[in-house]
């Protein structure tokens, strides 16, 4: 037996030797960048603004990259463009086929050498931009000269760029630069050369938790992955010194890498050295999630600074192929938290958002967070509050103990101070921080929020004991045990005498019912239902019982 494995190792082994990007598996090319399961897309640097200057006229900044090896000439078309001014300033020189407008000016800045064509007239007539060393100059210059900036568009190899007419719509009032997907701005189309396969990729479909492999071998320059990844997979993020990752859409993964990577604005140092040989990568890979086999394989070698990638886990039908992801609207809160009440302090049963809680009962309330597979985190909670419409509250909380692992944070509160509020529908708020105790980092204070009715606690007036199930069973089986007792003192006496007093234990029987029944105004039929789960067994035993005990003397008397 052990001699078989070694001949499958060794063979193994020859195999991994033999062929060496394919010691994961058999990476094919990815045509258009993207399939099933991996989508990669440049990000490139820019920006958007609403503004159009006093008299109308909107101001677009275009910055053209070519690589050497695709000289194509670009068509520009403007003839459906608002009032504009358009800056074009390129890496390396153009010819641009222009559909041009009279409401658009074009500048261009001083060194970039741009030859312009009208399909019907010579050429048209351009002005020049100063010289500057930086986009950021480029965008002072024309902030300063036209009174502010409507976009900044970083295109690399572009064959036609369409201006729509639509308007910008972003709300930031100067244009800060920025990585982003040129594809979502609405008012300038682009056509971009296809780009080149650089990306290889593979999948093995198999049932478990999924291993994804990215690597991004030493002799490519990018610096920044914007990664989104599927839940609940294990993830290996390897990449050439001084790249760095960040990571979108927090669900729950295990990671292994070896950059910094950001993970909900936190910084994580690297983990841990990988070269970019698959067979290292894999050999690192199965040992370190001890498992034999790898989901997917992706070697990146897109030589741009900023990329932005999903992986997805085809096996999720929920996500169609076709559909393009598309960028994430940006929210405040990164870290997906949550909070359950419950009423009793073991945290077995939530409480369920329409139950209503009494004023003077204790609430036990949990706050949960996703964790981040190896990382631990715990929850510091600062302040709570409530609040209903106008009203807010400071709410004091107490915090209970837990000895489950991985516990998230236990809280209780009582609501007494809600007591003499007309409202009933609260929001219970509390800041909480999250905290990864072993990279020493704690987030912002972010909100959590969770809905609750309240039932005004009203003391019990009554003089008259409350009837539990106990007490009424105990008075049954009482009146049935005076009632046989009493029938078996008149059949002796019926015995002994002749005579019988029909008379004296008809009005027993009277006074038992009116004891049982409704000697008190509080009587059964009175009873408040038990607050919180009212048992239809429970009073139907009980009337079951009054029955017996009513029919039990009456009967043994005829
Ligand atoms: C220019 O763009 C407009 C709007 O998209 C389009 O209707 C027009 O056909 C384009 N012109 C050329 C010559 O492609
Ligand atoms: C509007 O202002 C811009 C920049 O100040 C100028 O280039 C353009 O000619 C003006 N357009 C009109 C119609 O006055
Ligand atoms: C990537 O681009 C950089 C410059 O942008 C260049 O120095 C490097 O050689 C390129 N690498 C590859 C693999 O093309
Ligand atoms: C936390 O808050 C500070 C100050 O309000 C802000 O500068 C910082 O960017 C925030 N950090 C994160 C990760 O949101
Ligand atoms: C590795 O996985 C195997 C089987 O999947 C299991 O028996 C073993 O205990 C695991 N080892 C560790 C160190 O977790």
């Amino acid at each position: 037996m052990r001699s078989i494995t070694r001949f499958i190792a060794v063979l193994l082994c020859l195999r991994t030797a033999a062929s060496d990007s394919n010691a994961i598996c058999e990476l094919k090319d990815v045509p258009g960048n993207s399939n099933d399961w991996i989508v990669l897309q440049e990000k490139s640097l820019g920006c958007w603004t609403d503004f159009t200057s006093l008299n109308g006229t909107e101001v677009h900044i275009l910055k053209l990259l070519s690589s050497p090896e695709k000289h194509t000439m670009l068509e520009l078309n403007v003839t459906v463009a608002n009032p504009s001014v358009v800056i074009i300033t390129s890496s390396s020189a153009q010819t641009i086929l222009l559909q041009d407008n009279p409401t658009v000016n074009i500048y261009v800045t001083y060194g970039t050498s741009i030859t312009f064509y009208l399909p019907t007239r010579g050429s048209p007539q351009t002005h020049v931009a100063p010289f500057t060393n930086s986009d950021s100059e480029l965008l002072k210059w024309a902030a300063e000269t036209f009174g502010g900036v409507t976009s900044f568009t970083t295109a690399r190899d572009p064959m036609a760029i369409t201006f729509t007419g639509m308007k910008g719509t972003q709300q930031p009032s100067t244009c800060d630069l920025q990585p982003e997907i040129a594809a979502d701005k609405q008012f300038i189309e682009l056509k971009l050369t296809p780009p080149p396969d650089e990306l290889k990729s593979c999948y093995t479909k198999h049932s478990g938790e999924p291993i994804h492999v990215i690597n991004i071998p030493d002799d490519v320059k990018i610096r920044h992955v914007y990664v989104h990844l599927p839940s609940k997979s294990k993830v290996v993020l390897r990449g050439p010194a001084n790249t760095e990752w960040t990571i979108h859409d927090n669900h729950e993964v295990k990671l292994l890498y070896n950059n910094p990577v950001t993970l909900n604005g936190m910084k994580l140092p690297p983990r841990k050295t990988i070269s970019d040989d698959p067979r290292e990568i894999r050999q690192t890979v199965l040992f370190y999630y001890n498992s034999t086999s790898i989901t997917s394989y992706s070697e990146i070698r897109l030589n741009v600074s900023h990329i932005q990638l999903w992986i997805r886990d085809n096996t999720d039908s929920s996500v169609p192929a076709e559909v393009k992801p598309t960028t994430p609207a940006p929210s405040s809160s990164l870290v997906p938290l949550q909070m359950q009440l419950f009423s009793s302090p073991d945290y077995m049963l939530p409480l369920d958002p329409s139950s209503k809680v009494q004023s003077d009962k204790r609430v036990y309330a949990e706050i949960s967070s996703q964790s981040f597979g190896e990382f631990p985190l715990s929850i510091k909670v600062s302040s709570c509050q409530v609040r209903s419409m106008a009203v807010v509250r400071d709410m004091l909380f107490k915090e209970e103990a837990c000895y489950i692992k991985d516990c998230p944070k236990r809280l209780s509160f009582s609501f007494k101070m809600l007591q003499d509020q007309p409202s009933s529908s609260w929001d219970l708020e509390c800041a909480v921080k999250l905290c990864y105790e072993s990279v020493k980092f704690c987030t912002n204070e972010t909100q959590v929020k969770r809905n609750f009715q309240v039932k005004p606690y009203i003391p019990n007036q009554n003089p008259c004991f409350e009837f539990g199930l106990s007490a009424v069973l105990g008075i049954a089986f009482g009146g049935f045990l005076i009632g046989v007792l009493l029938t078996g003192a008149l059949w002796f006496i019926k015995i002994r005498t002749g005579h019988p007093v029909a008379l004296g234990m008809r009005s027993t029987a009277a006074e038992l019912s009116v004891l049982s029944i409704s000697g008190c105004p509080c009587g059964l039929t009175k009873r408040q239902p038990v607050p919180t789960h009212p048992s239809p067994s429970e009073n139907s035993s009980a009337n079951a019982s009054i029955g017996s005990t009513q029919s039990t003397p009456t009967s043994s008397m005829a």
